[in-house]
């Protein structure tokens, strides 16, 4: 399975004209017991984002091995991947040391950068920056490295290298060092912490992360409210040598550094793929699932408030849960009437704190059946194996969608419902999904940390007439589709160029 061509091999040898950097990749390998390899797609809305990329753009994608699968995937091929893997995207995997990956990609990127730009922490007891955490941040810079030297070998003269995400922050510095002809974009697909929030980092991390990003000729992100946290931790960490301008009428740019080099930020709302969705979610699998899960709502007329998410902590899975159970509390006249699906797939497990919070979903879904379920109506039915087409016969089914993140970079289940949806879904949405700001108007707003409120909001939803329930479904659809993540892709790689 895992070959490589003479032809593949050579387009990167001979500089690639556009590259893109990620930790995770658009493929994850799994050893079977015979020895042969077995490839699968990768999780998470950066990879959904820039799968959608298509060969055709002619780009490689560069990205880290993850596991023993991936690693022995990349000593077979030599690190350019089999296309046939890959839906035909050129993808060069890295075989960072294992030990290294995990302290920047646990210890720093999962445990510190997404706490941070997530507001996760506990404050009393957390974070303590001590000597362990040294240790974890200098595998981050060797880490960073490892991608600036890959992209660096790999860029034709004058390429566009677009870096993604939380974990290779690094790289856009250490990458103009070595390579100063190329064009570098970075973009985060979360939120971006407050100043008073990112100030929490010890100092000259903060500095490192900021000036990183800032060796980047843009800083792209998903809204505009990411965009102006990020410039307002520049001025905030990086005092007189930094400056955000973020005049009326012309895009907005922070110049810092002893050289004075400007950065220009962008913001680029990643939307659905409506194409891509109608067509899958249409397909012989789904209906498949749809009958399957209809059997488990059971009740005819039963309605369906559904959520899909992968189990991370500011996905808010448990207020979520709480906020159902509330609504059976106050409102007795939704008992036997609606059941919850949740579906919380699986993610970090490495991680304790992810696991914890894993048993903590799983055994309040639990305690909502025994408290109110009766022999004929379980109310909460929780799937945590990934299965998309079931998420896909979920959204196709769903009265009301549940997207109530802590904070969170765009949302696209938000996004992704309306679109699949077949009879029209009411969204109840958190105000601190990036989503809210193009999807606010139909949505039903909540506050996440608000149980009562989105107790409320879903009584509201469920008891939506139909025909607002389908008119704002439609509005809900076009402005999630504003920005296809092709287009989304192409709209960076152009700003670039000018
Ligand atoms: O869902 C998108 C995202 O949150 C990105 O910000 C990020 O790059 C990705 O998920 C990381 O997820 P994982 O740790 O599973 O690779």
């Amino acid at each position: 399975m895992v070959s490589e061509t003479v032809t593949e091999r050579s387009a990167v040898q001979s500089g690639a004209e556009v590259l893109v950097a990620s930790n995770r990749g658009p493929v994850s390998y799994a050893l079977q017991e015979g020895g042969e390899l077995s490839a699968k797609r990768g999780g998470g809305g950066l990879v959904s984002g820039l799968s959608a990329i298509g060969p055709e753009a002619g780009a490689v994608w560069v990205c880290a091995a993850l596991g023993d699968g991936d690693r022995e995937a990349v000593r077979r091929s030599g690190g350019l991947l089999d296309t046939a893997d890959t839906g035909g995207q050129r993808v060069r995997m890295l075989d960072i040391p294992a030990e290294v990956h995990a302290a920047a990609y646990n210890g720093v990127a999962n445990s510190v950068l997404w706490f941070v730009h997530h507001m996760l922490y506990q404050t009393p007891v957390e974070p303590v920056f001590d000597a362990d955490f040294r240790e974890q941040w200098a595998a981050y810079e060797a880490y960073n490295a490892a991608f600036a030297g890959a992209l660096a070998e790999a860029a034709g003269p004058g390429a566009a290298v677009l870096v993604q995400d939380y974990h290779l922050a690094l790289v856009p510095g250490m990458l103009r060092e070595v390579r100063p002809d190329v064009r570098i974009a970075h973009f985060s697909h979360t939120p971006w912490a407050p100043p008073e929030y990112f100030a929490l980092l010890p100092d000259d991390v903060q500095r490192q992360l900021l000036l990183g990003i800032l060796g980047a000729d843009r800083a792209n992100f998903l809204t505009e409210r990411w965009a102006r946290a990020f410039a307002a931790c520049c001025e905030r960490a990086l005092g007189p040598d930094c400056t955000a301008h973020w005049p009326r009428h012309e895009p907005p740019s922070v110049v810092a550094g002893p050289t004075a080099h400007r950065t220009r930020i962008g913001v680029h709302g990643l939307g659905a793929d409506a194409e891509f969705l109608r067509e899958r979610s249409r397909r012989p699998d789904v209906e498949e699932r749809m009958a399957g899960l209809r059997e488990q709502i059971g009740g005819a007329g039963r309605k369906t408030v559904v959520r899909v998410d992968r189990t991370e902590l500011s996905k808010n899975i448990v207020r979520g849960l709480l906020a159902f159970r509330r609504l059976l509390a106050d409102r007795p006249e939704w008992r036997e009437r609606v059941v919850h699906l949740a579906f919380a797939y699986p993610s970090r497990q490495d991680l304790a704190v992810y696991r914890d919070y894993t048993a903590r979903v799983g055994a309040l879904a639990e305690e909502i059946n025994a408290e109110y379920g009766t022999a004929t109506w379980q109310p909460v039915v929780l799937h945590v194996k990934d299965d998309f087409a079931r998420s896909l016969a979920a959204y196709r089914l769903a009265d009301v969608a549940l997207v109530n993140p802590i904070r969170d970079g765009m949302n696209l289940v938000a996004k992704e419902v309306p679109v699949v949806s077949d009879a029209g879904c009411a969204l109840v949405l958190s105000r601190e999904a990036g989503a809210w700001v193009e999807l606010g108007a139909d949505a039903l707003t909540v506050n996440p940390y608000d149980v009562g409120q989105t107790a409320e909001a879903l009584h509201a939803a469920l008891t939506m007439p139909v025909e607002e329930r389908a008119a704002r479904t439609a509005r809900l659809a076009a402005a999630a589709t504003a920005l296809p993540p092709a287009r989304w892709f192409l709209e960076q790689l152009r700003a670039l160029e000018e």
